[in-house]
């Protein structure tokens, strides 16, 4: 979703602003600008629609445009159409104040009615409001910049916003205000920044200051003021980012969905290293164990593909550790929350750890006291910081809309922490589940399938850009896997995908089959194998183009892809990896852009 960047004190500012908006493409957006000031009494605003190529060219062709502080935005449209004038930073109409909003303000009409009502518009934007409000303030009752953006900043309800606004009386200093919707600051060398996203910044500094929900920060060249919601002055020390910036670049790849594809089997490897001593015995902080043990249920909740991992995680930590295990879609769970057992024990699964719909459910679950873990790939987020426990993916940026690694990482994860949980409580079938030594098979397996795109790619040509609708389907863990292959499909390459449990076809969705349709099934699970393969045939019988994704040790002949055998519980982490790889081959032969889906964005910020 939206993204922000600024800086004060540094020359070259307008290059800082365009390079940490380019890092931020990758959450979605649709139109973009910024705003420098030079301090000499010169200052800039350039808006586009479109891609950050296009704003660098729209600065190109601005006759000076230069200035040693400013702010930058990516727009991912909420309140109002793409367009220019909607596009970020917006201004008061005297062209004295600056702001960039990422979040939504749920009153803004009514601020609009009650205060506004006088004052021309030029956007269909929320934040325009803010912008003249914080004007009106400061211009009728005589306040600073500051005293200004408080007042407004008051009178905000239940919104969620992360805010950077510039007032060009005071050209070198950024005013910034943060509830619920991330934002960084960045300490650098005789220089300060902000961002959305610490990627955005790398180039600059690797030290970070967190913000707190409620915080007001004024920041100079050489000075980082943090007051907290009640006005009073914070203290805090920078975290450092231990993240080289290269990692975020998508080298010789064409796409970086491709390379994070590609990545996974050195993530399944780094995940054995960090999380499982030499000979296989996961180490795993104590107190977790300890709370996850003293629970009488698990809750794993999630959005989009992190839900999905959290289906394969039920079945993990059911199978190896015994514990009850429910899994929830977050922005269901929020408001409609189920009866919970007596002492519940939630498990955040989130790649970027700031989706708000899962930010929203923590904040309930700290409400009430109970405990949870966050797994997250990002050091520091706002679900990490705010869970009791945390454990990283070490996943390497994930940069694609499109999440993969993350998905496989998650799955891995959850199968050591339920590997650990299993032994500590004494289940057999955990002591004789090794790990390690499956997850080395898994990246080896992972590796395989990868070396084989040219096949994936053929079968995607075949199967799937001639339709529009598309079935994957299987029982069991492979149900789970069939919602992700489904999920991948449909988001980058636009074709109408459903994951479906084979045996509920017959009860109404086989319908929908006819000739052609593709139906790809996933048969990694012995149990259910025969039954899937019948399914299939249903479809066959009606027309369909069926399609088998196929564990080697259950494989029978004209079977299309084979895979390798490892542990049944983890086949997910290998059957999910043909099926990201037909949705990219799909996606990119139809000409889109694969990272960039329509619509959509990396991290969900608002509700
Ligand atoms: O950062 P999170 O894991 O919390 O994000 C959740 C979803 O928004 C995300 O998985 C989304 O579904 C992806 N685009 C799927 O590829």
């Amino acid at each position: 979703m939206c993204g922000i960047v600024g800086v004060t004190g540094n020359d070259n500012a307008v290059k800082i602003l365009l390079n940490g908006l380019e890092k931020l493409e990758y959450r979605g957006y649709d139109s973009a600008g910024i705003y420098v000031n030079d301090q000499k009494g010169q200052d800039y605003l350039v808006k586009t629609k479109g891609r950050i190529s296009e704003l660098r060219s729209k600065v190109s062709a601005t006759a000076g445009v230069h200035g040693s502080t400013g702010i930058g935005h990516t727009r991912w449209a909420t309140h109002g159409v793409v367009s220019e004038a909607n596009a970020h930073p917006h201004f008061s109409n005297d062209d004295r104040f600056y702001l960039v909003h990422n979040g939504v303000i749920d009153n803004f009409q009514e601020l609009k009615a009650k205060y506004l009502s006088d004052v021309p518009f030029r956007s269909q934007t929320d934040t325009e409001v803010v912008v003249q409000l914080i004007d009106k303030f400061a211009v009728e009752e005589n306040l600073d910049a500051k005293a200004a953006f408080l007042k407004t900043l008051s009178l905000l309800k239940g919104s969620s916003y992360a805010f950077l606004m510039m007032d060009r009386e005071q050209p070198d200093t950024l005013f910034v205000a943060k509830n619920k919707s991330p934002l960084l600051i960045g300490v650098a060398d005789g220089f300060n920044v902000v961002c959305s996203d610490a990627l955005a910044m790398l180039k600059e500094t690797h030290d970070f200051l967190e913000l707190m929900d409620g915080e007001v920060v004024t920041i100079t060249p050489d000075k980082v003021a943090i007051q907290d919601a009640q006005g009073n002055p914070v203290e805090r020390k920078p975290f450092h980012v231990d993240m080289n910036a290269d990692e975020a670049d998508k080298g010789t790849y064409p796409f970086y969905m491709l390379k994070e594809v590609d990545e996974q089997p050195n993530v399944m490897r780094k995940l054995a290293q960090t999380y499982l001593s030499e000979h296989g015995v996961p180490q795993i902080d104590q107190k977790l164990l300890d709370a996850m043990q003293a629970a009488d249920r698990l809750y794993i909740v999630g959005a989009g593909t992190s839900y999905h991992a959290g289906l394969v995680g039920k079945r993990l930590f059911e199978k190896l550790a015994h514990i009850p295990t429910e899994v929830h879609v977050s922005s269901e769970f929020a408001y409609e929350q189920p009866m919970l057992s007596k002492k519940p024990f939630f498990i955040f699964l989130t790649q970027s750890g700031e989706t708000a719909d899962s930010r929203e459910v923590l904040v309930n679950v700290n409400d009430a006291g109970y405990p949870s873990l966050t797994i997250t790939n990002v050091q520091n987020s706002t679900l990490s910081r705010e869970a009791t426990y945390t454990l990283l993916l070490h996943a390497g940026p994930e940069i694609a809309v499109a999440s993969t690694k993350a998905y496989t990482a998650q799955i891995a994860l959850e199968a050591i922490l339920a590997k650990a949980l299993g032994e500590a409580t004494g289940q057999i079938v955990a002591q004789d589940f090794n790990v390690r030594q499956q997850l080395g098979l898994v990246a080896t397996g992972m590796q395989a399938i990868v070396d084989e795109k040219d096949k994936l790619e053929k079968i995607a040509n075949d199967y799937l850009m001639q339709s529009n609708r598309a079935f994957y389907i299987g029982r069991g863990i492979d149900h789970a896997v069939s919602l992700e292959a489904a999920l991948k499909l449909k988001e980058i390459s636009y074709v109408q995908a459903e994951g479906f449990a084979s045996g509920e076809l017959k009860h109404g969705t086989i319908a929908l089959i006819e000739k052609d349709t593709p139906v790809i099934g996933f048969i990694t699970q012995a149990k259910t194998a025969g039954l899937t393969r019948s399914n299939l045939q249903e479809t066959m019988a009606r027309g369909a183009k069926t399609l088998t994704i196929v564990r080697e040790g259950l494989a029978i002949d004209g079977d299309d892809l084979i895979l390798p055998d490892v542990d049944e519980m983890l086949m997910p982490l290998l059957s999910v990896v043909p099926a990201q790889l037909l949705a990219y081959y799909t996606s990119l032969n139809k000409g889109l852009d694969v990272d960039k889906p329509r619509n959509l964005a990396k991290s969900v910020t608002v509700e």
